[in-house]
């Protein structure tokens, strides 16, 4: 497994590019299932999970081309609307597949995706709501078996906004016989791309963005033709990058409507971030101030940027408070933190990040993507070098981010093969 090296305090200065979103890529991939004949998807990042998706959609019979960071996906000829466990443990987000094949194909055999790292991460939000569209589901032997002649509108009430529920719920609607009106919705600008893409299918799907949508059912979609959003976590990342470095850099793509929650926290730390035409421009302090902030879904503080401003804070000046209020144990980044000098106590949901003068460099492992984005941050800061193990983890979702890393000034490079 290779891992990635850093030798930290350099000031990070220049312009990195945002790559496309992962978490608007894979429902997207997955709502060409709907349609017969060839989408097209531009400007796709080459990450592992949009890798997995493509296996499994090939697995079930489309035929998946890559051109450079164009994808191409023809599902006139799936014929097996399975998705077998030994994809799915790879990757939890392909039970977006479930809702695509039960409106398109009537019947889905799809793979429970079990928990990972950061928490149980169950689905009955998705499948208690694809019932009241007339599903009928059965669990068995670790699979959920979907069947439906064909799938009736209705008014669906979730009981927490879930994001790939959400996403799964308007791709299904988007086929069924007459009006759902889904509440209490995510709100992601992944929900709003998700949107856009199945409106371009010839959906009908109103209010994404809002935690109300309606979607009235069509009887047949045609393939879309898309460029992918921009992806606000990497935008994010590349931004805390600057702002643990004392940097000043043009985060290009990156687009202020995404991350006004973090952009907030982040300027209250001392940060100067203006918006320009080509993305947003940051200018970071010497020395952060502390600050304190609770994740929650969008427009919220986004959880998948809790352990980025975390790693930032643990050199930031006085005591900054933490809570994480989306997922059980998002937290594993701490202890790694701690090995590099942070001074972090948890209790419960609450971090409490003691700002320390120094991080020094340590070897530490990554657990999960966000949290191995963390650890690369604390490294680009710590004294020394830092070796973060298992970084297949960060290859889920950042594209080369070392490259990016490097080409703003850090002092990067990726290790073959160890632990
Ligand atoms: C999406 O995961 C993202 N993944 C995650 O990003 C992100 O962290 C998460 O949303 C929250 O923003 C993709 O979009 C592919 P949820 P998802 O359903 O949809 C509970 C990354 O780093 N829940 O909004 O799985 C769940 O346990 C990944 O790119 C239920 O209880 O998240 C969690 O506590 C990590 N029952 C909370 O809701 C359900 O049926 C939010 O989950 C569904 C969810």
């Amino acid at each position: 497994m290779d891992a990635i090296e850093i030798t930290g305090g350099r000031p990070l200065r220049g312009e990195v590019t945002v790559s496309g979103s992962k978490n608007a890529t894979l429902p997207q991939i997955a709502a060409a299932l709907l349609a017969p004949g060839r989408s097209v998807f531009r400007g796709v990042p080459d990450l592992a999970d949009i890798r997995t998706l493509g296996r499994l959609l090939a697995h079930m019979g489309a035929r998946v081309e890559r051109d450079g960071d164009t994808l191409s996906i023809d599902a006139a000829d799936v014929g097996t609307p399975e998705a077998p466990y030994e994809l799915v443990k790879t990757m939890r987000a392909s039970v977006l597949v479930l809702g695509p094949l039960v409106a398109r194909f009537g019947r889905a055999r799809v793979s429970l995706p079990g928990g990972c790292a950061i928490g149980a991460r169950p689905i009955d939000q998705h499948l208690k709501a694809l019932e009241a569209l007339g599903a009928r589901i059965e669990l068995s032997h670790g699979y959920v078996e979907a069947k439906a002649d064909r799938l009736r509108g209705a008014r669906i009430l979730f009981d927490l906004p879930t994001v790939t529920g959400t996403e799964n719920l308007m791709m299904a609607a988007a086929l069924a016989e007459g009006r759902t009106l889904l509440e209490n919705c995510a709100r992601e600008p992944e929900i709003v791309a998700l949107a856009d893409a199945l409106n371009s299918m010839g959906a009908q799907v109103q209010g994404a963005g809002g935690s109300a949508i309606t979607i009235d059912g069509v009887t047949a979609l045609r393939p879309m033709d898309l460029a992918v959003i921009p992806d606000r976590i990497e935008a994010g990342t590349l931004l805390a990058a600057a702002l643990i470095t004392g940097g000043d850099v043009l985060v290009r793509g990156a687009r202020a409507e995404d991350l006004e929650a973090p952009l907030a926290k982040m300027r209250e730390a001392g940060a100067e971030i203006s918006v320009e035409g080509a993305g947003l421009h940051i200018v970071a302090p010497q020395r952060l101030e502390a600050v304190d902030f609770i994740t929650a879904p969008f427009p919220g503080f986004p959880t998948d940027l809790q352990a980025q401003l975390m790693a930032c804070l643990s050199v930031a000046r006085g005591a900054s408070r933490v809570v994480e209020t989306v997922f059980e144990n998002r937290f594993m980044h701490v202890q790694e933190l701690s090995r590099m000098g942070a001074d972090i106590a948890i209790d419960g949901h609450t971090a409490v990040v003691r700002g320390v003068d120094h991080l020094s460099a340590a070897p530490v492992m990554a657990t999960d993507l966000r949290a191995s984005a963390s650890l690369v941050l604390a490294g680009l800061r710590a004294e020394g070098t830092t070796t973060v193990h298992r970084v297949y983890h960060l290859d889920r979702g950042y594209q080369a981010l070392e490259t990016k890393l490097a080409a703003l000034g850090a002092s990067i490079r990726r290790v073959k093969g160890t632990l």
